[in-house]
């Protein structure tokens, strides 16, 4: 980016799950947003990613702060409360979370448990669902909210295993949020990024290999990184998105088209 970046969100106030520190996609939105003049609320899972989180929220002066683990009763509420009494709306919400039980999502699709299954489904994709549910209500201006996706969700990528079908259903579960929430005008985004050098991806066998084919493959020759989704985010939430929704937008360097 060689020109400085308008605040065209001023005045917006974003909701910005999944940072776990500073290569996390999340932190290139919330970079983003700021950028582009937005406000910012972010969470940490527990007391163990808080002094990783913590600094980076101080630096993009985050008005809204707190733990948020997805699979503890309670949490979501709170920050949504937070939100609530702190900014009385909401504008933008990204949801940029996702887990697997090691086994499972390094085992095969074939071996994965029941349990490791609903584990995934519900961190990865149910919990989106419940976010837009506490964050329609707050969105009395229309909103954006994203979800992270992956390739994985429409064509087999070796070794992406459960998480393929999980991110299928968080794909498809933005199309119904979108036709749910339009009459709202509240927008609905999955993101479909290239691979990215982050603590999750670390957990997928053979990474490298998925990172040296996206650069081979992609149009432009190179691999994307948190701030090009982050930019790409902050533009869908603009005025001059207001017309789009419900799709599946990939960051990739348009390594998606090629076979
Ligand atoms: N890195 C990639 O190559 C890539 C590509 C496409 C999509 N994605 C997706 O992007 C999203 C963000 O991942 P990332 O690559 O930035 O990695 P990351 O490790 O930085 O972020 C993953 C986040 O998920 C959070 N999380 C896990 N379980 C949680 C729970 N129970 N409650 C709340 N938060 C929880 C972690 O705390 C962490 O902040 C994920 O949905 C991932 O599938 C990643």
């Amino acid at each position: 980016m060689k020109e400085p970046i308008r605040p065209i969100l001023a005045g917006h106030k974003a909701l910005v799950v999944g940072v776990a520190n500073d290569q996390s996609i999340a932190y290139g939105c919330a970079k983003a947003f700021r950028t582009a003049g937005a406000e910012v609320a972010m969470t940490w899972l527990n007391d163990k990613a808080r002094p990783h989180v913590e600094p980076l929220a101080k630096e993009l002066e985050a008005a809204i702060t707190g733990p948020l683990d997805v699979s503890l009763p309670g949490q979501l509420e709170a920050i949504f409360d937070a939100i609530a009494k702190r900014w009385g709306k909401l504008d933008i919400l990204v949801h940029s979370i996702a887990f697997a039980p090691r086994a499972d999502l390094q085992g095969g699709l074939l071996d994965c448990s029941a349990e490791g299954f609903a584990k995934a489904m519900d961190v990865s994709c149910h919990s989106f669902i419940r976010m837009a549910r506490l964050a329609a209500p707050l969105m009395t201006d229309g909103g954006t909210m994203f979800a992270m996706s992956y390739l994985g969700a429409n064509r087999v990528v070796q070794n992406y295993n459960v998480m393929g079908p999980v991110k299928a259903a968080l794909e498809a579960s933005c199309r119904y949020l979108a036709l749910e929430l339009g009459p709202r005008r509240i927008r609905v985004h999955a993101i479909s990024p290239g691979p990215l050098k982050t603590r999750a991806a670390s957990g997928l066998k053979d990474f490298e290999l998925l990172l040296n084919e996206a650069a081979e493959k992609s149009p432009l020759g190179e691999i994307v990184d948190i701030m090009d989704v982050g930019y790409t985010c902050a533009y869908l939430a603009t005025p001059f998105a207001h017309r789009i929704t419900g799709g599946t937008v990939y960051v990739d360097g348009g390594a998606n088209i090629v076979a």
